[in-house]
C-alpha cells in the first residue's frame, strides 16, 4: 500500500515537473536522475539518458549526421537527439505509436518516421542512405502498448538487412545486450556477432551498459562513455 502511494506520488511529480520545464530542460533532467539513479541502483538496467549520451557521443566523435532507429515507440531517443543529426529515420510497427510521432516532430522535416515491421523495411531503407550513420536497433515488445508481443525480436532480419547497405562502416548499435540469450525470439548474442561480421570482417563487437555496440576496426579501440 505504502509503495503505492509512493509510486503515484512520484508520478505526480513527474507530471508536474514535465508541465512546469520547457521539454528540452525535462529532458536533461530525466537523463541526470536517471543517471543518478542508475549510479545508486547500479542493478538495475541504464536509464534512456545513457543510451542517448552514446549516440550523441558518437554522434559527435566521429561527426555522423544520419541516424536509424527501429522502434520509435513515443520517440522520447528522437527527441533527445533532435539536435545532433540532419536525418533521422525511425520505424515503428504499432499505428498509434507510429501516428503519435509524426505529430510530435512535423514541424522537423528532417525527421521520417514509418509505419511497419523493421525487419521488412529496413532493407529498403539501408539500400537508399549513402551517409555514414548510426543505427540504433531497438525494435521489440516493451509492454503496455507497444507492438510484437510474442513475435521476438526481429535484430537477426535487421542485421541481414544490413548487408544490402552502401556502405559496411556504420556504426551499430542494439539495445537490451543482455536479452540475447538465444531464448523466447531473441537470438543468442554469439549470432549477432557472427551476424555483424557478416557485414563486415572488420567490425569489432563490445558490450557494455547493456547495449552491443559494433565499430568498424578504424574505430574500434576508441573507449566509449
Ligand atoms: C523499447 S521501445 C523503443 C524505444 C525507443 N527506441 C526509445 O529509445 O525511445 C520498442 C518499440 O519497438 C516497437 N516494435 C516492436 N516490434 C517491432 C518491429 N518488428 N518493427 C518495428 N517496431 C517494432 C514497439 O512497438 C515499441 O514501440
Amino acid at each position: 500500500m505504502i509503495s503505492r502511494i509512493c509510486k503515484f506520488l512520484v508520478r505526480c511529480c513527474v507530471l508536474l515537473v514535465r508541465k512546469v520545464l520547457p521539454e528540452e530542460r525535462y529532458i536533461r533532467l530525466k537523463c541526470n536522475m536517471g543517471r543518478f539513479v542508475w549510479g545508486v541502483m547500479g542493478e538495475l538496467g541504464p536509464p534512456s539518458g545513457v543510451k542517448v549520451g552514446l549516440i550523441k557521443d558518437l554522434s559527435s566523435r566521429f561527426g555522423i549526421k544520419t541516424l536509424v532507429e527501429t522502434g520509435t515507440c513515443r520517440g522520447d531517443a528522437i527527441r533527445a537527439v533532435l539536435k545532433d543529426f540532419n536525418q533521422i529515420y525511425s520505424i515503428e510497427l504499432d499505428e498509434s505509436l507510429y501516428k503519435g510521432a509524426c505529430q510530435r516532430f512535423a514541424k522537423f522535416p528532417y525527421v521520417h518516421i514509418a509505419w511497419g515491421d523493421s525487419g521488412e523495411l529496413l532493407p529498403v531503407l539501408v539500400g537508399k542512405i549513402t551517409d555514414r550513420t548510426i543505427f540504433w536497433l531497438d525494435a521489440h515488445y516493451s509492454g503496455g502498448v507497444t507492438a510484437g508481443k510474442g513475435k521476438g525480436c526481429p535484430v537477426v532480419r535487421e542485421l541481414r538487412a544490413m548487408r544490402k547497405a552502401r556502405r559496411t562502416d556504420h556504426l551499430i548499435l542494439i539495445d537490451d545486450a543482455g536479452s540475447f540469450a538465444g531464448e523466447t525470439g531473441y537470438p543468442h548474442i554469439d549470432e549477432l556477432c557472427t551476424l555483424i561480421t557478416a557485414i563486415n570482417p572488420s567490425y569489432k563487437v563490445e558490450v557494455k551498459d547493456n547495449i552491443v555496440r559494433a565499430f568498424v576496426s578504424d574505430d574500434a579501440g576508441v573507449p566509449v562513455k
